[in-house]
């Protein structure tokens, strides 16, 4: 007969949240196509999601997903609103935090702004499995800032030069400013799957010969598919309106591929933890 006491299950440790940034360099690589569809895809594997759109100049996370947002991140930033009202609620229970479309000085927080951050973010008091970060284009402060912030930063390339060498600048400030060591890879609108794989490559080539001290992973590829377009002008992630079309299976399956991810060797804490590493980092020195 076991004791009370071995009876007792011990309290559990509070799970940490997985962030991922979804970043790329280059701008309309569809960096918000794989985040919308992945935090969706990812909150319908029932894990606790939210999607924070952080391309603070020309936020559109709220406009893929039809939501009319009552607040945005600024409001909440010049302190007009709570956290739980900034907070709206999109497709599979999936939390999201609208950014401002079209302010500009929210571009660049300030450092006290941040801090306010801080605050709001630590009242949240609902449990998260994970935190998909949407960023914006460019290799900008506060770009560089959300990906070494996050566990995880996720490149999104695409089959143009331009691609290519800003995912490859990015990376190579990243590991060099940042002290970044791992990026995971996702190729979007490739036509086949070898195209994909033979973007990761040369990607991988270039980095180990002239970076060096960075691992890249390959999430996989992402298919240039009409269906997401059609997704896109309907408003509606992609892989809810047409689960079954190409695009819609393969960002499922990265979903899959990224919910198996291995929790980080030390626990990081929860989202408040996110926000105050992001700050710490990103203050000026
Ligand atoms: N797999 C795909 N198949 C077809 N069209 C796509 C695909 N991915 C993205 N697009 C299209 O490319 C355009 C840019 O996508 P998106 O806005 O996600 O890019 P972005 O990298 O977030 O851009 P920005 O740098 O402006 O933030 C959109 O019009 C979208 O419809
Ligand atoms: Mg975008």
């Amino acid at each position: 007969m076991p004791s009370p006491e071995s009876r007792l299950s011990p309290v559990p440790a509070m799970q940490p949240i997985r962030t991922l940034a979804v970043t790329g360099g280059k701008g309309g690589v569809g960096k918000t196509n794989v985040s919308v569809n992945l935090a969706v895809a990812l909150a319908e594997l029932g894990k606790r999601t939210l999607l924070l759109d952080a391309d603070l100049g020309l936020a559109n996370v709220d406009v893929l997903l039809g939501l009319s947002p009552r607040y945005t991140l600024a409001d909440l930033v010049a302190g007009r609103c709570t956290l739980e009202e900034v907070l709206i609620e999109g497709p599979a229970g999936l939390l999201v935090v609208p950014a401002a479309s079209g302010r500009r000085h929210m571009a660049e927080l300030h450092p006290a702004e941040h801090v306010g951050l801080v605050n709001v973010f630590s009242d949240l008091e609902r449990d998260l499995d994970v935190m998909v970060v949407d960023t914006a284009a460019g290799i900008t402060d506060s770009v560089l800032t959300f990906c070494q912030a996050a566990q995880d930063a996720a490149i999104v390339v695409c089959d143009e030069p331009a691609s290519i060498t800003d995912a490859y600048a990015l990376i190579k400030v990243l590991s060099r400013e940042r002290g970044v060591n791992r990026v995971q890879v996702i190729a979007n609108m490739v036509r086949s799957q070898n195209e994909g794989r033979g973007l990761y490559d040369k990607l991988s080539r270039v980095c180990e010969r002239f970076i060096g001290d960075v691992s890249l992973n390959y999430l996989g590829a992402v298919p240039q598919c009409d269906w997401l377009r059609l997704a896109v002008q309907r408003q509606q992630a992609v892989v809810r309106a047409y689960p079954a079309s190409p695009s819609a299976r393969a960002l499922s399956e990265i979903a899959r591929r990224a919910a198996r991810w291995q929790a980080p060797a030390a626990p990081r804490g929860n989202v408040e933890f996110f926000v105050e590493r992001m700050i710490r980092q990103g203050a000026p020195a």
